[in-house]
């Protein structure tokens, strides 16, 4: 029988929208419903509407309305800050400026794209490898560049071991060589503040529905003067960055929840700073030989806690927590069947007996004490069972 429990530990993936970025993007469908791009009065309200979210971002951010660009999602977001800084420089300066620089535990969105830029439109990539814990070494970094470097593109936090890289830094030797810097920011947009006037970042993407936002938006700040040739051409909406009919009610509600999660960010990270302590400190107590913690032990977001397990395949692990009530995630690519070997543990330096069983367990503002106990509690015995159906060849 079906457990009655429903932990959701997997905000990492996705969270439920706030009552107050709801109610903040409900008239723009049924009210201000007009296109911000027509010049009647129901333009001219959803025009407001949208623009004034574009400045309460700009604002929270140190930034200028004109350098917050809205997405459909935050994959999009480092698609056009990637695709559109590199055509932009290679329009300007052919292959004199042709040099593209990540990591290798990048998400897909950039890491995918970053790949096809190589392999299928001439683009040159260096694909940076990382320390144990998940971090790129700075003078590996700085070794990197070139004279036809235009980018580099570091995701400030991992989405599967939640570590983080030296954002600052990687911006400072960036700005040194003169080349810009864009940062992955969808793990990491709400737990930590982005004043853009100090920091030496260009770009950064962020995708709300992290953040208590909704589903089917993306941010993108990208600095004023920036050459971005535009992905998806048409109308001249998002200054011609980024065509078709402007999403109101989710830029909207991208904002109020960007808004909400600065004004509560202490409170927010104290709470899960809590419950990942706890959970970490518990599982590694409860099953010491056959569970690493992955990822930096510090330097890592404040919701994140990953692990691999030994000899244990991570599908079947999501799937007896399912039956137990917890939502969780692995980093397999793999939703059903044989899990390919997570790329990033193996990027850690994990073996074989380790990186097709990796876990990730993200806390939000509704997790409480009692549901991270139980998560503890529950995970040896599967654990011991999954090892064993793994050792009898099932
Ligand atoms: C680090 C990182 N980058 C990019 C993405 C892609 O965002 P979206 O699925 O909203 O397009 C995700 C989503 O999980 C992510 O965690």
């Amino acid at each position: 029988m079906r457990n009655k429990r429903h932990i959701y530990l997997d905000h990492g993936a996705s969270t439920p929208v706030h009552p107050r970025v709801l109610e903040a993007m409900l008239p723009y469908w049924t009210e201000a419903y007009g296109n911000p791009s027509s010049s009647h009065q129901f333009g001219r309200t959803a025009e407001n509407g949208i623009e004034n979210a574009r400045h309460e971002i700009a604002e929270r951010m140190s930034a200028k309305a004109n350098e917050i660009i809205f997405t459909g999602c935050g994959s999009e977001s480092d698609n056009l800050a990637l695709r559109g800084v590199m055509w932009a420089a290679r329009l300007r300066a052919g292959a004199a400026q042709n040099h593209l620089i990540v990591s290798e535990i990048e998400h897909s969105a950039v890491l995918k794209t970053a790949v096809q830029m190589r392999d299928q439109l001439g683009f040159d990539v260096t694909i940076l490898p990382v320390d144990s814990f998940g971090q790129i070494r700075l003078a590996e970094l700085e070794a990197a560049i070139r004279p036809e470097t235009v980018l580099i593109s570091i995701m400030a936090a991992n989405n599967e071991i939640g570590t983080l890289q030296p954002i600052m830094e990687i911006g400072e030797i960036a700005r040194k060589h003169q080349v810009l810097f864009h940062t992955d920011a969808i793990q990491s947009a709400a737990v930590m503040r982005w004043n853009t006037s100090e920091m030496p970042i260009d770009l950064i993407s962020f995708a709300p529905h992290k953040f208590y936002g909704p589903k089917g938006v993306g941010i993108l700040y990208a600095r004023d003067g920036i050459e971005l040739l535009s992905n998806l051409t048409g109308g001249g909406q998002e200054n011609g960055r980024r065509a078709g009919t402007s999403n109101v009610a989710f830029a909207v509600g991208a904002s109020t929840a960007f808004s909400l999660a600065m004004d509560e960010l202490e409170d927010r990270n104290a709470h899960y700073r809590q419950l990942r302590d706890q959970l970490i400190g518990g599982m590694l107590a409860a099953m010491p030989h056959d569970c690493v913690l992955t990822g930096h032990p510090t330097e890592r977001l404040p919701h994140n806690a990953s692990f691999a397990f030994r000899n244990v395949n991570g599908n079947d692990l999501l799937m007896h927590l399912d039956l137990a009530g917890v939502a969780a995630s692995s980093g397999s690519a793999c939703k059903v069947g044989d899990p390919k070997p997570s790329a990033t543990l193996a990027s850690l330096g994990l073996g074989d007996a380790w990186t097709r069983g990796g876990l990730r367990l993200t806390v939000g503002q509704q997790n409480q004490t009692d549901e991270i106990e139980y998560t503890i509690e529950i995970m040896p015995k599967i654990i011991a069972k999954l090892q064993q159906l793994q050792a009898a060849g099932n």
